[in-house]
């Protein structure tokens, strides 16, 4: 199993993305870091100990940062609810789970106590993974790949050009688009077409108790919709790193956009290469939606 990191800022996506990871017998989970942006440190916080209690899973969880590198904090609670995870009535957070240390200083650890280089996937805005490089710029060596689920091709959806993610710590992630690690983005483009449309959801709802719960908290999500389809942005980042086929991916230089009034935040793909940079990620541009409901409904099944 691939040794893996996942930063997360649970989200009812991340919910959905945490599931799939945590049952995946193709993962070894050494990590989780929490990073502030659907909602607060604090709640997030909460909600992936709530999702640990519910799966009574004992893995470490690290908080990171609480607000992005430069910017003042941005959350989409108008999307995830007040706490982030809204509409189920989950067991009590596993507050014992919780490190001493921060996020970076345990990334760091997990990332040098093996030969075996370690896989980080990214389903939050960049800031714990920009310290990281900053503060342990040998880590770049140690990464088998960083999947990040941040970004689009064409339009955002917390601005006109900007995703979320990349949109509430620009600088965060330009400095990691700019370390040389080995990066692949599964971005808006591909996050807005993995759709869970409602006869899946039927089907995930009688599943089991984690299709139950994912349905609850889909009912309180206003970012998609129970009929035109639940959007599993985080998912995808999971279904990328483990069934790679399903996607279209070409590699380009990506550029992330800091000082625009207007569009800071914007990830430009330069597939065309107008910018005359060597290429810095492998980008997602398509997705087979067929075969990622499969892939859902099967990593659905997996969870207990
Ligand atoms: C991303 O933003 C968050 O609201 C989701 O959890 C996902 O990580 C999609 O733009
Ligand atoms: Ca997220």
């Amino acid at each position: 199993p691939r040794k893996t990191i996942i930063d997360t800022d649970p989200g009812i996506d991340d919910a959905v993305a945490i599931a799939a990871a945590l049952f995946d017998e193709r993962l070894n989970i050494k990590l989780f870091t929490t990073v502030a942006g659907n909602v607060s440190m604090d709640k997030v916080t909460k909600n992936l100990l709530k999702l640990l209690a519910f799966w009574n899973k004992e893995i470490p969880v690290a908080i990171g940062s609480d607000r992005p590198l430069f910017r003042e904090a941005i959350n989409a609670s108008d999307i995830h609810g007040i706490t982030g995870m809204d509409g189920y009535d989950f067991p009590e957070s596993k507050y014992e789970l919780l490190t001493k240390n921060h996020a970076v200083i345990e990334m760091h650890k997990v990332l040098m106590d093996s030969k075996e280089k370690t896989t980080i996937v990214a389903i939050g805005p960049l800031t714990n993974i920009a310290l990281l490089l900053r503060l342990y710029p040998e880590c770049v060596e140690r990464i088998e790949e960083l999947v990040i689920m941040g970004g689009a091709l064409g339009r955002g959806n917390a601005g006109v050009l900007s995703e979320f993610n990349i949109a509430v710590d620009p600088e965060a992630a330009k400095i990691v688009f700019e370390s040389n690690i080995s990066l692949t983005m599964v971005g808006l483009d591909v996050g807005e077409k993995a759709l869970v449309l409602p006869k899946e959801r039927e089907q995930m709802r009688k599943m089991n108790r984690t299709g139950d719960m994912i349905d609850h908290l889909f009912r309180k999500y206003r970012g998609g919709s129970l009929e035109t389809g639940l959007k599993m942005y985080d998912g995808c980042a999971i279904a990328y790193l483990l069934e790679p086929e399903m996607f279209e991916v070409k590699e380009s230089y990506v550029a992330v956009e800091t000082q625009g009034t207007l569009t800071a935040g914007a990830t430009l793909v330069d597939l065309d290469g107008y910018l005359g940079k060597e290429v810095n990620c492998r980008v997602c541009v398509d997705v087979d939606e067929e075969q990622f409901r499969d892939w859902f409904l099967n990593a659905i099944k997996k969870c207990d």
